[in-house]
């Protein structure tokens, strides 16, 4: 399937089918995608946990008023925003860049001071708000992913996210969620799949200047 034909065929599951579960080596390549997906500066400021914890995974269905998806998915994730994105941010994504270009820590020391530079100039709400957005890409290729891969999957931003960070202790890891996405395979009971999908005409949202 192309690209396009893949995102005719996905649509946002409401119901799965709870005997089909995602092979591991199917999400791993979808973890792959994700996480070659592009972010400002690099930096990645996120994390993707997979909610395995029965408990846990009970608790994060109810916060998000009983959404059929998270109870009948193959997996869930909770999508998580860095809080505390700082120097150490900076300098983490530097050692990287040293090990992948294979040169030394001076030939980018300009390039980490320009990164803390821009940085310096948000407060801490701003770089939280910068850090979800860079979440929001993440997802987006997600969503690209799965569907390409043939995997169903539901982003869901309609639960309560201080629940969550309460049920995961994420106040204590310096994240913040900022979404829930479930992956599986569609019900046949799902009706959602026969919907015509309701979307702008290009010409609305693409605009010549
Ligand atoms: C950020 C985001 C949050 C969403 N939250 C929910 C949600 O809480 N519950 C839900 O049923 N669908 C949710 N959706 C799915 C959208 O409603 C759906 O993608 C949109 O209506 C377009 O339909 P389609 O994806 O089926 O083509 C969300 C989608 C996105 C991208």
């Amino acid at each position: 399937m192309s690209l396009v034909q893949s995102f005719q065929w996905r649509y946002a599951v409401k119901k799965y089918d709870t005997s089909k579960k995602v092979t591991p080596e199917v999400l791993a390549d979808i973890f792959e995608s994700v996480r070659l997906a592009p972010s400002s500066f690099g930096l990645q400021p996120y994390k993707f946990l997979l909610i395995q914890d029965q408990i846990k995974l009970e608790e994060i269905g109810r916060a998000a008023n009983g959404q059929a998806q998270i109870t009948t998915g193959s997996h869930v994730l909770v999508v998580a925003a860095e809080t505390n994105v700082n120097e150490k941010t900076v300098a983490d994504y530097i050692d990287k860049a040293v090990v992948a270009r294979q040169t030394l820590r001076n030939n980018l020391e300009q390039r980490e001071q320009f990164i803390n530079g821009m940085l310096s100039k948000m407060n801490v709400q701003q770089r939280i708000t910068w850090a979800e957005n860079q979440a929001y890409i993440a997802v987006g290729v997600f969503v690209a992913a799965a569907a390409e891969a043939g995997v169903d999957a539901s982003p869901i931003g309609g639960f309560n996210n201080a629940a969550v960070d309460e049920i995961l202790g994420l106040g204590q890891k310096n994240l913040t969620s900022v979404l829930l996405f479930v992956l599986g395979y569609r019900s046949s009971e799902d009706e959602f799949a026969k919907i015509p999908k309701v979307r702008k005409s290009t010409v609305e949202i693409f605009q010549v200047v």
